[in-house]
């Protein structure tokens, strides 16, 4: 006889609906295979008159009926956004129910305090698809490789901006066009700011950072640069190069502690993360025990993020019957955020400089003098309009600060008209 666990969904548009549909539709198939009886309850929307993917009968704008429901045993919170998302959660884990969420921007505001909640009151609080939508991710970090020490973890994180990326190094467009088509085909919101300023991919990054190294970084201190001020030429100079520009995200430790940071960067074209294009995601998670794995598919989507949510649903519904959560899954220590400026770095910087003798010589004396060494340099143009681009070989990221603000300082250096960081091979 399959287990009853009675479900609540908050939110039911592009995931939540997806996850209603599955739910009615998959009920059989899914208590063939796991033996539990998953029974939607109730799904609480804002407008309940809109066309949805499953009947109306489930739908109801009281947030609060779904979650004091005494049908539903199991909260799934997919509104979104911080309030009332967050004060819903922990009314559902005071009330000793388990609460599944995709909330990046919440889990990465606030996971820690949330997770302390679900502990308190023995229940789970599970995340799976808030970093990554369909890719398994979370739960190989937090569980199968919990034993590892682990050095890096890196990728792309927002698909948003990788399919803008990658039409720009592809199509040659502008990153204005290319913005425009993404919203067109719906890769982008009408608001894009979340993405393209790299806020989305640094709440994931902290997320990442927080399973892998147990520090959990305020947002605020997590280093970020968008992609809103490239320029199509630095992708075509990278392309000729050998590179692609993609946004990374990263967490890795330096001398001061874990450094969680956002930002275009040059990749190699023979790297795996060149070759991931368009809307998918890629993370590698790197130890040395394990080497490098790489986890990549769609990041994004409703069908392949309510894969992701209805395992957590699974998981949860089986630790609810047994009584028993496998709690706390990871602890977070008050081990110190690492300053950027202690990372080992690369970068890319293109120059715009007045064509006359000695220029080379003066940009090359900043460099020495603020020790950091050049690997490679190439001159277009010629007359008044010169562009040096330069590539730099591993140095402190402090020192590469030091020489750009000596550039600026320089009066053959028009304009410092680019600094994009390179990929390390490894941290
Ligand atoms: N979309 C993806 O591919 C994806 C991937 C990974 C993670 N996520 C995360 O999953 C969550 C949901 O994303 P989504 O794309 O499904 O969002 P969405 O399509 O905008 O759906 C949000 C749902 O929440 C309802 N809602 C929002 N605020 C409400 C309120 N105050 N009261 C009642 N209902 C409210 C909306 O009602 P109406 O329908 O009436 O407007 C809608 O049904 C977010 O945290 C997102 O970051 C999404």
């Amino acid at each position: 006889m399959p287990m009853r666990v009675g479900i609540g969904i908050l939110g039911g548009g592009v995931v939540g609906g997806s996850l209603a549909r599955r739910l009615l539709g998959d009920r059989a198939s899914i208590s063939e295979k796991t033996g539990l009886d998953l029974e939607l309850v109730k799904v609480a929307v804002r407008d309940i008159d809109k066309d949805r993917a499953f009947p109306r009968d489930y739908v109801t704008h009281r947030l609060e009926e779904v979650v004091d429901h005494p049908d539903v045993d199991l909260v799934v919170e997919l509104m979104g956004g911080l309030e009332p998302a967050r004060s819903l959660i922990l009314r559902a884990l005071q009330a000793g129910k388990p609460v599944v969420t995709a909330n990046k921007e919440l889990v990465a505001a606030d996971g820690p305090a949330l997770f302390d909640t679900a502990a308190a009151k023995g229940v789970s609080l599970l995340f799976e698809a808030a970093v990554g939508g369909g890719i398994p991710l979370i739960r190989p970090l937090m569980e199968s490789l919990a034993g590892e020490r682990l050095t890096r973890v890196l990728g792309i994180v927002n698909g948003t901006t990788n399919f803008i990326l990658t039409a720009m190094d592809e199509g040659g467009t502008s990153y204005e066009a290319a913005l425009a088509e993404a919203q067109r085909l719906g890769f982008a919101e009408a608001d894009p700011t979340a993405d393209v300023s790299g806020a989305d991919a640094a709440a994931k990054a902290t997320i990442l950072a927080g399973l892998a190294f147990g520090v959990w970084v305020d947002q605020g201190q997590v280093h970020r640069e968008g992609i809103e001020r490239l320029d199509r030429g630095d992708l075509a100079f990278a392309r000729q190069l050998g590179y692609v520009v993609k946004l990374v995200a990263a967490a890795d430790r330096n001398p001061t502690g874990v450094s969680v940071r956002v930002h275009p960067t040059l990749v190699p074209r023979d790297h795996p993360l060149a070759a991931i294009r368009g809307a998918t995601n890629a993370v590698f998670v790197e130890g040395p025990a394990i080497g490098q794995l790489l986890f990549s598919g769609p990041g994004a989507g409703g069908e392949p993020t309510a894969t992701a949510v209805l395992g957590d649903v699974i998981d949860a519904a089986r630790e609810l019957l047994a009584g028993a959560q496998v709690a706390p899954r990871i602890r977070f220590n008050d081990r110190a955020v690492g300053d950027i400026t202690s990372n080992t770095t690369r970068w890319y910087i293109r120059l715009e400089v007045a064509d006359a003798p000695g220029v080379l010589a003066a940009i090359a004396g900043v460099f020495g003098s603020a020790g950091v060494s050049i690997a490679s340099v190439w001159q277009e143009g010629r007359g008044d309009d010169a562009t040096l681009i330069l590539i730099t070989h591993e140095g402190p990221e402090s020192a590469h600060r030091e020489a750009v603000k000596q550039l600026m300082a320089l009066d053959v250096v028009k304009q410092v008209a680019a600094t994009i960081r390179v990929l390390l091979p490894e941290s």
